[in-house]
């Protein structure tokens, strides 16, 4: 199918949210972890979103539409960012927790875990709150050109047992493409009903 992607919206503020009728899928996860460029694979451009080698780079929720589908992916500002005030970082969760919250169009969080990483603290407190709000995680093992076959097929296991998942979490690049129809396939199942 010949899809495209385009950015609609972007939010800095809880009080600029409001309800967007059309299904998403966000995108959540440490800083740094690949959440924009994953954006820019999908949309097959380089500088739809922006993307820094430094952590920190998203500010905002940016609404990504899909098209001719017609569903968001929401690229949302990473977290547990070192640097980072402790006022931004409260700031963060506060914006994250308003948007995920009550958001009866949220679909599922793609949460995007470094494959080079054992599993992290901050990364399943986010995946708990999830499973407690009920909300379907999507669990996706990014710059998977980067690790030994052998280790990302270990971590992918861990990810497995901790997330009580029937199904192995994606391995996915966004340099090579690995994993990316699959990706496809797996957002629009749960955009489109
Ligand atoms: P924040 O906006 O700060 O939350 O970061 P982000 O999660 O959006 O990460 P971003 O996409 O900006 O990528 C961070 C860095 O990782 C950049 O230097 C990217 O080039 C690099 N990167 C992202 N995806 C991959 C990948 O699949 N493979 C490799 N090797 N590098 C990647
Ligand atoms: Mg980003």
């Amino acid at each position: 199918m010949n899809r495209t992607i385009e950015l609609v919206k972007t939010i800095y503020e809880i009080k600029q949210l409001e309800d967007v009728d059309e299904p998403q899928i966000a995108l959540a996860g440490r800083s740094n972890v690949g959440k924009s460029s994953l954006v820019n694979r999908l949309a097959g451009r380089k500088k739809l979103a922006k993307i820094s080698s430094k952590p920190g780079k998203t500010r905002s929720l940016n609404y990504y539409r899909v098209n001719p589908d017609g569903y968001y992916i929401v690229d949302l500002p990473g977290y547990g960012y070192a640097k980072c005030s402790k006022t931004e970082r409260e700031k963060w969760a506060k914006l994250i927790e308003a948007y995920i919250r009550d958001n009866r169009q949220l679909k599922a969080v793609a949460v995007l875990l470094d494959s080079r990483l054992t599993p992290q603290k901050i990364d399943m407190e986010l995946t708990s709150y999830l499973a407690k709000l009920g909300i379907p995680i999507i669990p996706i093992l990014t710059k998977s050109d980067k690790p030994k076959q052998r280790e990302r097929a270990k971590l992918q296991n861990q990810w497995k047992d901790i997330l009580q998942q029937d199904k192995l979490p994606l391995c996915f690049s966004s340099k090579t493409g690995m994993g990316e129809s699959k990706l496809w396939d797996i957002f629009t199942d749960y955009a489109i009903d």
